[in-house]
């Protein structure tokens, strides 16, 4: 497996990122140059066999024997360099392949590093075109591209030189019009890159709006909205045509123009070389070889408008890439090996207040509670009332200020990101199944070491054992992504086993119980008293009877504690959570 590095990648530009990546190849291509190097050769000595050819034919002393003695040596020639053709592709191609392999790598371990609010902000859409669009960019750009430029470069200087052998005078005058090729090039290149960025981030549109519709297809179904999304989808694939008739409208000046340029070197030739010939300043051999040398020399230069294009984009991938990996986590973890045996589970939020981004409300008030190890606390509130964001404190997922949430006395902060997630199990409030079977689903934690016996405990606990049998593969049933085949209930407890199957000291059930029956719940809440005894545990709910026997609760409103005691004493209270008891005890009673 290629690893990927974890270089800081601040001070590099995306040229020098992608050459800093290929320089570890450098052993192969340098051997996939000089394979290249022979290829070249070859196709610079052909011409000169040709000429001696017609120079022997117009000179009458030819012979069947010296004809295909030369005709042998260009097959031969031709033949060894299918062959050598086979090789420089192999060792020149493979490390742009790795290349892309290694930066896909970083950039996954990149976002495994990157906090919530990260998502929060990025479109899944715009980090698949970025996985896919512009690493096939950096690939072409670090491969194919090496090879026109090296060609171009290479083919050019030597055909250059093997055309002044001949005749430099001749070779002064068709070269005239090469030097306007590259000042075009350089003119040109920065809107081709702007071009080509407006064409990607366009693609990204596409990439959003059909990863989106795809995922809400049952919504838009639902609601009847085919129409409303083909039009916003529309607009998007509009735009992304429009951004590339911009980037073609330019190449399509280009290209044409280069080729002129080129094609003018030859009416050069042929003007001026003609005269040459008949003033016997050349032989005809020599005509023609110049011709096949111009041919060996325009091309390559002609190409280096597609190898431009390519190295364009490449760059503008690259930097596109260097964004992603240069993003800093706004919460800081360490690589330090997980220990969960360190964390007891004594919580403290002490006077905590958040709000997600600097110019939104507060969202939770001067928080403050205390669990002792092994002990309980419920939540309950409104919608909307900070519930969940008051449990993502608690796994960091946020940033947190320093002196506000204290796990085992220890600042939150202080704790390693990979030794405090070890230590809490946590079900959020949607839960997300993977595509894969119901038994891997549940063993998530447990890096696939996954123990039969195990996991059916844990389902059992969570009363999904029951569903789970009766699923024609049982708990090898695969289930599809986001675990459509299954209900929103059994979703639910499938997700509380697999936190349960998690050794850890904390246990966070973020409304994990809202889509199961209250015989069900009860059912469940029995089960998980021996767990939840053996852990510190944080109970959100909307149903009182899902939290009325834990050891403290707490009524959130409007991010603030509005009430906090145990069941008993919120009920003497007569505020929201009794008047909230009452009303769910009418209910259930009716
Ligand atoms: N990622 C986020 N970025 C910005 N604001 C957010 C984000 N998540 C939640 N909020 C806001 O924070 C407030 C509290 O949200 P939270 O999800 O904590 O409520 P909750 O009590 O869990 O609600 P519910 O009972 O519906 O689950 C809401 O006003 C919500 O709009
Ligand atoms: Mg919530």
């Amino acid at each position: 497996m290629i690893q990927s590095d974890n270089a800081n990648y601040k001070n590099q530009t995306p040229l020098g990122f992608m050459l800093s990546h290929l320089r570890k190849h450098w052993l192969s291509l340098t051997a996939g140059f000089l394979v290249l190097v022979a290829v070249n050769g070859i196709q610079l000595i052909i011409p000169r066999i040709i000429q001696h050819i017609l120079d022997v034919i117009a000179d009458e002393t030819f012979t069947a024997v010296t004809v295909t003695r030369s005709a042998l040596t260009i097959f031969g020639l031709a033949f060894l360099m299918l062959i050598l053709r086979f090789f420089w592709r192999y060792l020149i191609v493979r490390p742009s392949r790795i290349v892309e392999q290694s930066m896909r790598n970083s950039m996954f371990e990149k976002l495994l590093k990157l906090s919530s609010s990260y998502f929060n902000k990025t479109k899944v859409g715009d980090l698949m075109a970025l996985f896919i669009n512009d690493l096939n960019a950096i690939r072409m750009a670090t491969g194919m591209a090496l090879i026109g430029l090296f060609d171009a470069i290479f083919l050019s200087t030597m055909s250059l030189l093997f055309m002044l052998s001949i005749s430099p005078e001749l070779t002064m005058y068709t070269v005239l019009p090469l030097p306007l090729i590259i000042f075009i090039f350089i003119k040109t290149s920065k809107t081709i890159q702007n071009r080509y960025t407006d064409v990607q981030r366009a693609f990204d549109s596409i990439s959003s709006h059909t990863q989106e519709s795809l995922s809400g297809i049952r919504v838009i179904k639902g609601f009847v909205q085919e129409k409303m999304e083909r039009d916003r989808l529309y607009a998007a694939c509009d735009s992304y045509v429009d951004k590339n008739i911009r980037l073609v409208k330019i190449w399509g000046i280009l290209f044409p123009s280069i080729t002129m340029l080129a094609s003018s070197s030859l009416v050069l030739l042929i003007c001026i070389g003609s005269s040459f010939v008949m003033n016997n300043k050349l032989t005809i051999g020599q005509f023609v070889s110049f011709t096949f040398y111009i041919n060996l020399m325009v091309w390559p230069m002609i190409a280096t408008g597609w190898v431009f294009n390519l190295l364009q984009k490449g760059i503008a991938s690259s930097k596109r890439v260097l964004e992603l990996l240069n993003t800093m986590s706004d919460v800081s973890g360490t690589d330090v090996k997980p220990d969960s045996a360190q964390i007891n589970g004594e919580i403290e939020f002490r006077n905590c207040t958040f709000r997600y981004t600097s110019d939104s409300r507060d969202v939770l008030r001067s928080v403050s509670f205390k669990i002792p190890q092994g002990g309980s606390l419920g939540i309950i509130g409104r919608p909307g009332s900070g519930k969940t964001t008051l449990a993502s404190l608690l796994c960091h997922v946020y940033k947190v200020e320093k002196g506000q949430v204290f796990i085992d006395n220890t600042d939150i902060n202080d704790i390693p990101l990979s030794s405090l997630r070890m230590s809490i199990s946590y079900v959020p409030q949607d839960s997300f199944l993977f595509s894969d079977t119901i038994a891997a689903n549940i063993g998530f934690s447990r890096d696939g070491a996954i123990d039969r016996d195990e996991i059916e405990r844990v389902a059992k606990i969570a009363c999904v054992h029951d569903d789970i049998m009766e699923l024609t593969d049982g708990y090898a049933t695969k289930i599809g992504e986001r675990g459509i085949t299954l209900s929103g209930g059994q979703k639910q407890r499938i997700a509380i086993a697999r936190a349960l199957l998690a050794d850890s000291s904390i246990l966070i059930l973020d409304d994990s119980l809202s889509a199961v029956d209250p015989v069900t719940e009860s059912k469940i809440k029995m089960n998980l008293k021996p767990e939840i005894k053996k852990k510190t545990s944080l109970i959100i709910a909307h149903r009182v009877s899902t939290i009325r026997d834990c050891d403290q609760i707490i009524v959130l409103s409007d991010g603030q504690i509005a009430e906090h005691g145990t069941h008993d004493q919120l009920v003497g209270k007569n505020g929201f959570y009794a008047r909230l008891y009452e009303l769910q005890s009418m209910q259930e009673e009716s």
